[in-house]
């Protein structure tokens, strides 16, 4: 395929096209009341390339981040701000969140966080004083009880990956190299209470390398689907290292995004992941070769063995849980949906590589019954990765609000809305208008005030 017959839809198409200015914005206008507890920043990010972008080879996981912010605080919407993440060191594109006091900008594969001033408007590579200097990832988890962060890195350059532990001061606490064969990509990882579940499935570096040997279409991600890589599950102690790491044959599949895991009292340990049966075989641009189905896994650490069980029929990804919750037993996951309403693709037409990836409405799905819940925006207008925030002292698991920035398709704008997570069914408690559409991307989440403190 060429550039002179192959148009690239992350660069040109409607809501996935980058935008070409920083803008800063006071005083937005709010539809509804704004919960006065929310005191603190909603911060998304997605790539956003700049300048001369090749359509041949460009990927959507490729080109340098864009941050997009949204201040809250009593009641007010108090600015919004987009600001290109600058760095010489390759500029995150893929998650933003706070850990010891610092807000962070992530990637995978090699890069270290870039950290961003609360205003937005300084950067600076922060590498935890070189320990994370072989990159980290967009996907660490940190454990609710001790504030610790724990992840799985890898680097293209070295053929192991590195299990890294940062205290709740952000310090770093813990270090140890994990042998894995052909370059896994590994996107995200599952914490427990006592285990960490690293995930080694068949996209890897070097399926990509016989690809480009045998003149299949390329792009700058160098990771495809690998026939001859087998999909495992390793297993580790918390404190562990990679002596200990248990490997378990998983479901041979691909996983982007995990919603939770948990111990159990017989040993086993559940884990709720987002599955596609292939990924980037047909279609090398983006994620668009299957369907992405909620799935629990039980894992029998004893016997070796992982039983897999459909949660939910209902197309979903961007999972989130509680916060709360993380590495405990969990009822309730929020998800960005598929549906009708999908700017890209519908439920009933047999999907298109060509129309790429895109979402509806807000999904609930209750793990313990697979009952599925959806809070519809409303026709030409799709939600993005949703973010369940608390309300304090809240009582029980779905005592909150969803955020979610919303795109409008046919007003070309979006917005940040504000749901009751109890009661989806109702209209938004608050809509934030932004001055203009924020591109489709990867994550986003709410930083309250105190997280910064
Ligand atoms: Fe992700």
């Amino acid at each position: 395929m060429t550039s002179e017959t192959f148009t690239n839809r992350y660069l040109v198409a409607g809501n996935y096209a980058p935008l070409q200015e920083e803008t800063s914005t006071s005083a937005l206008p709010v539809t509804g009341e704004l919960p006065r507890e929310l005191n603190g920043r909603y911060l998304r990010i997605g790539p956003n390339p700049r300048g001369d972008v090749d359509p041949a080879t460009h990927h959507w996981f490729n080109g340098a981040g864009m941050v997009h912010g949204i201040r809250l605080r009593d009641g007010r919407a108090e600015w919004y701000r987009s600001r290109f993440v600058e760095s010489e060191r390759g500029a995150p594109n893929t998650n933003v969140l706070s850990h010891a006091g610092r807000i962070l900008t992530l990637i995978e594969a090699g890069r270290p966080p870039v950290e961003i001033s609360p205003d937005l408007d300084r950067m600076a590579v922060w590498d935890c004083d070189g320990a994370l200097s072989r990159g980290f990832t967009a996907h660490p988890k940190v454990d609710p009880a001790t504030g610790d962060l724990y992840a799985i890195t890898y680097n293209p350059r070295h053929s192991s990956l590195r299990y890294v532990v940062l205290g709740a001061d952000g310090a770093a606490r813990h270090s140890s190299d994990i042998d894995v064969d052909d370059g896994p990509m590994v996107h995200d990882m599952a914490l427990t209470e006592t285990r960490v579940v690293v995930l080694d499935l068949p996209v890897t570096l070097a399926a990509a390398r016989r690809l480009a040997q045998s003149g299949g279409p390329l792009t700058r991600l160098p990771l495809t689907w690998d026939d001859d890589h087998p999909a495992r599950i390793g297993i580790l102690p918390i404190g562990g290292t990679a002596a200990q790491v248990r490997w378990i044959e998983a479901p041979r599949c691909f996983v982007f995004h995990v919603l939770n895991a948990f111990d159990n009292a017989d040993g086993s340990l559940t884990m709720d992941v987002i599955r596609y049966d292939r990924m980037f075989v047909r279609d090398v641009w983006g994620p668009s070769d299957s369907e992405p189905t909620l799935v629990r896994w039980t894992v029998n650490t004893a016997r070796g063995s992982v039983n897999e069980e459909v949660i939910s029929e209902y197309r979903v990804e961007f999972p989130r849980v509680d916060p709360a919750l993380t590495g405990r037993a969990h009822r309730y996951g929020w998800f960005a949906g598929f549906s009708a309403h999908g700017l890209m693709i519908t439920d009933d037409v047999e999907r298109d590589p060509a129309d790429g990836f895109g979402t509806g409405p807000l999904v609930r799905v209750d793990t313990r019954t697979g009952d599925t819940t959806v809070h519809d925006y409303g026709p030409g207008r799709v939600t993005m990765e949703p973010a369940f925030v608390p309300r304090p002292d809240a009582v029980c698991e779905d005592d909150g609000w969803i955020l979610s920035v919303v795109h409008d398709a046919h007003a070309d704008r979006a917005e940040l809305v504000v749901l009751d997570a109890a009661d989806l069914g109702a209209a938004p408690v608050a809509r934030v208008h932004l001055p203009h559409r924020v591109p489709f991307g990867f994550h986003g989440n709410w930083i309250d005030d105190d997280e910064l403190a």
